[in-house]
């Protein structure tokens, strides 16, 4: 299993880091048989998985047997815990919560933002933090790209400046500009893993629903369908159900 020291090395060498979500035993196990570099048990599952409209509907009660199942499917994969809403609004909660994740096998945590004095609190307690910056969906009013004016572009460049001060081995740069990702990777000493955040991050994370086309919405524009699972499931289901059918 990488450990945050080993992403950083690959930062250092240049190898291109890949990030995907997993929320189950069953895709966590392929993701590994892929040579996935970490998997992140994102609250996306509030959408992808439990049908949602926002990731401010669940809480760490759903979190926790996702992150479970996962880190059974994974044993070798570094996995990481996404801290869902208000699990993290103070210090001592989002201490108690982020070791709920690390009991069960997690590697590391991640929070949205930088909630006050959290990172630190977490890092004085050598708790591995990925910090998560631009588009934050649990409190954004929209899903538009962050960090197209220049006051926008400087405070999440400032933001990224300041978690990785604070020690946080990783940071996920959500929908930004292309130019934005660039400039924060080079300088920062994080692992810089975009989602919307061009091709010169250090590494890549893509919502595993939109990377195997396992959902018929239109795709957020950064997102790749590599395979299309809908299709294929749903001719799998077909062929199913006529075969039961057929029988007398
Ligand atoms: O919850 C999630 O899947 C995430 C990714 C969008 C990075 O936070």
């Amino acid at each position: 299993m990488l450990t945050p020291e080993d992403l950083k090395a690959k930062k250092s060498q240049g190898e291109k880091i890949a990030m995907v979500t997993a929320y189950d035993f069953a895709f966590a196990q392929m993701a590994e048989a892929a040579g996935m570099d970490q998997i992140l048990v994102g609250d996306s599952l509030a959408n992808t998985m439990l049908g949602y409209k926002s990731t401010r509907e669940i809480g760490m009660n759903e979190m926790l047997i996702f992150v479970a199942a996962v880190c059974r499917g994974a044993p070798n994969t570094h996995v990481v815990a996404d801290m869902p809403y208000l699990s993290d609004k103070d210090p001592q909660t989002a201490y108690d919560n982020a070791m709920r994740f690390m009991d069960l096998g997690a590697a590391s945590i991640k929070l949205e933002g930088t909630p006050e004095g959290v990172i630190e609190f977490l890092r004085s307690k050598d708790i591995p933090v990925c910090a998560h910056l631009g588009l934050l969906p649990q409190t954004a009013e929209n899903f538009k790209q962050k960090g197209k004016t220049e006051e926008e572009a400087r405070a999440i460049e400032e933001a990224a400046k300041f978690v990785d001060s604070l020690g946080c081995f990783e940071t996920v740069l959500e929908h930004i500009p292309e130019e934005l990702g660039k400039k924060i990777t080079s300088e920062v000493k994080s692992v810089t893993i975009g989602i919307g955040g061009g091709k010169f991050t250090d590494g890549q994370v893509l919502v595993m629903h939109d990377a195997l086309g396992m959902h018929q919405r239109k795709l957020p524009p950064f997102a790749t369908k590599f395979v299309d699972m809908y299709a294929l499931g749903t001719e799998g289901f077909k062929k199913y159900v006529n075969s039961v059918k057929a029988k007398p």
